[in-house]
């Protein structure tokens, strides 16, 4: 009798990532394998990376490291994503016991690749994909959640931002059919999926290659579909944001009152030389926008503090930009060189301690931004879709169509299941989250 073919998967980094696992999860499952929980239980241990930052990468590494005895029990290892595709084969130096090293652009051959590695082949790679115009779909696709589904629009990424590894991780940038994101729409709503976030390193760049829509139209019809009640598309770029994607959240209700609108810096010098090709004057424009349409639209933003020649004055352009707009929820990180961008080869003039101290005020600062935001919701009531139990605080977690934590009592004896929906009225308001009771 052969023995079962099974395998543990760990994903690091973003939704991308983990939508990328539940392609890479159906695709072993359609070539036998069976998917276990621990790496003890596994012949194949797959890691899908991220290299977006430093640390990110090292903590790859460093899971390899610890796993590594493994490999003397037979078992095997892959790396997939964003790491192997940045280290290709320099990872079998690194960590020898590694069969598999492939990038999210070559995962089609997949299929092709496991029956090398079953065969014995011990340093296959799928690295040589990035200039692909296909997109990686499957009709296996094993989604993780029962009631909000990923739906990939856009794989990789055009724009080469300075400081980013995305256009060299992920490949050229390439948009799937609508006919083909709205097949898949209709069928997840047809299986019960009620939140769909479509996805891409840069949604709002998207070029139906068919040509029958913009991507203000696909968002429109995707929230259009029966059954569906909640549409989210992450990540925009300022430079794609188009004024029909405000109209589109105005016009159809499903359209989450939300937008992610990643600025990076308030400063214009800092911007040119990030290569973001837009001023804070465009950005603002953009915000004001958002700002003037009839539903009340929350926003989010990403920032990097201490890019290579960001100056005190930079910064402080940075924070007034927060004050000026008001984010809902802001993601800030500290820069970090990454290898083969452009940034690398610029002098990295601000120390550790400095990018440190900048994140903090930056973050203090939004932190009294978001309790100002959040206080002023005290007695609105909020439709939150219920996202699980926090059995610590015995409260029932869920998210806002603004994209707000709501947490809350319920006082049935059965929890009400993750997936749906019920209107809360905001008793308290916390920096990063809101508290209520259920009407
Ligand atoms: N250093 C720090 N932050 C980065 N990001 C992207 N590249 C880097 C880098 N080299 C941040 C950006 C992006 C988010 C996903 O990660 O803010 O929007
Ligand atoms: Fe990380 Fe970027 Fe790759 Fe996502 S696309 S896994 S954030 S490096």
């Amino acid at each position: 009798m052969a023995t079962e073919k099974t395998f543990y998967l760990e994903t690091f980094g973003c939704q991308m990532n983990a939508h990328d696992s539940e392609k890479v999860i159906g695709t072993l499952r359609q070539q036998g394998y069976r998917q276990v929980e621990s790496e003890e239980d596994a012949g194949l241990i797959l890691y899908n990376t991220c290299s977006i930052r430093d640390k990110a990468e090292q903590k790859v590494f460093h899971r390899l490291n610890d796993s590594k005895r493994l490999h003397k029990e037979g078992k095997r290892f892959g790396v997939l994503g964003c790491v192997a595709q940045q280290e290709g084969e320099k990872i079998f130096e690194r960590a020898p016991y590694v069969s598999l090293v492939s990038g999210s652009a070559s995962y089609r051959k997949l299929p092709e690749m496991l029956t090398r590695l079953e065969a014995g082949e011990t340093r296959i790679t799928g690295l040589g994909d990035r200039q692909t115009n296909e997109t990686f779909e499957t009709e296996f696709t094993a989604r993780q959640s029962l009631y909000r589904g990923y739906i990939t629009i856009v794989e990789g990424c055009d724009k080469f931002c300075s400081y980013c590894v995305v256009p060299y991780t992920r490949g050229k940038e390439r948009s799937r059919s609508s006919r083909s994101v709205l097949n898949e729409a209709w069928r997840i709503a047809d299986l019960g999926y009620t939140e769909i976030q479509l996805l891409g390193q840069n949604v709002n760049s998207y070029r139906d290659p068919e040509g029958k829509c913009s991507f203000a139209e696909l968002l429109a019809a995707v929230g259009e579909v029966p059954g569906i009640r909640r549409v989210r598309f992450t990540t925009s770029h300022p430079k794609d944001f188009t004024r029909d994607i405000v109209e589109a959240i105005d016009r159809v209700p499903t359209l989450c009152n939300h937008v992610h609108l990643p600025v990076q810096s308030g400063s214009a010098r800092v911007l040119e030389r990030m290569g973001r090709e837009y001023t804070p004057e465009w950005y603002l424009e953009r915000i004001g926008w958002v700002k003037a349409a009839r539903r009340q639209i929350s926003l989010s933003t990403d920032i990097i503090v201490g890019f290579p020649g960001e100056t005190e004055n930079d910064f402080i352009q940075t924070i007034d930009l927060l004050v000026e707009v008001q984010f809902d929820c802001v993601f800030a990180f500290k820069y970090s060189a990454r290898p083969n961008t452009p940034a690398l080869k610029m002098i990295d003039t601000v120390s550790e301690d400095e990018k440190a101290k900048r994140l903090q005020v930056l973050l203090e600062r939004q932190r009294n931004i978001q309790k100002g935001n959040y206080s002023k919701r005290i007695g609105e009531i909020i439709e939150v879709m219920v996202e699980g139990l926090n059995s610590t605080r015995g409260q029932i977690v869920g998210r806002s169509s603004q994209n707000i934590p709501v947490n809350f009592r319920c006082a049935q004896p059965i929890a009400p299941a993750p997936g749906s929906y019920l209107r809360v009225r905001v008793t308290v308001a916390y920096p990063n989250s809101l508290v209520g009771e259920v009407v």
